[in-house]
């Protein structure tokens, strides 16, 4: 494990979101409602991108078949999952995991990600 310096905190507040590579591991970074997030953009359903999904009320949903995925932990928000892919999955043995988080702290202005 290693901290690695991202951006200041006022770069990632006036993008919303950012993509970082990291070891060659696409992260997502996502500044929502005054809160930070790292975690992996690729969707675990369909390996879709996950910059494009809309983020709201500490969910990421993702644009392609509209997973809802909770930002501090990963897991899947069966409550908030689009309808059409609710019809397409068993929601008590979901065909997909989590979305991997990854720790992060804001030091002096920075934002850390432990990876
Ligand atoms: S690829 Fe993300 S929900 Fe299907």
């Amino acid at each position: 494990m290693k901290n690695i310096e991202v951006c200041t905190v006022e770069e990632c507040n006036s993008l919303g979101k950012k993509v970082l590579t990291i070891d060659g591991q696409e992260i997502l970074l996502i500044h929502s409602d005054g809160e930070y997030f790292a975690v992996d953009n690729i969707c675990p359903h369909a390996r879709t991108r996950l910059i494009s999904g809309r983020v709201e009320e500490g969910t990421l949903t993702c644009s392609n078949h509209g997973a809802c995925f909770d930002l501090k932990t990963g897991e899947i928000r069966v409550d908030k999952i689009d309808e059409d892919l609710l019809e397409q999955i068993d929601v008590d043995n979901l065909p997909f995991g989590p979305l991997k988080t990854y720790p992060l702290q804001i030091t002096n202005g920075m934002i850390v990600i432990t990876v």
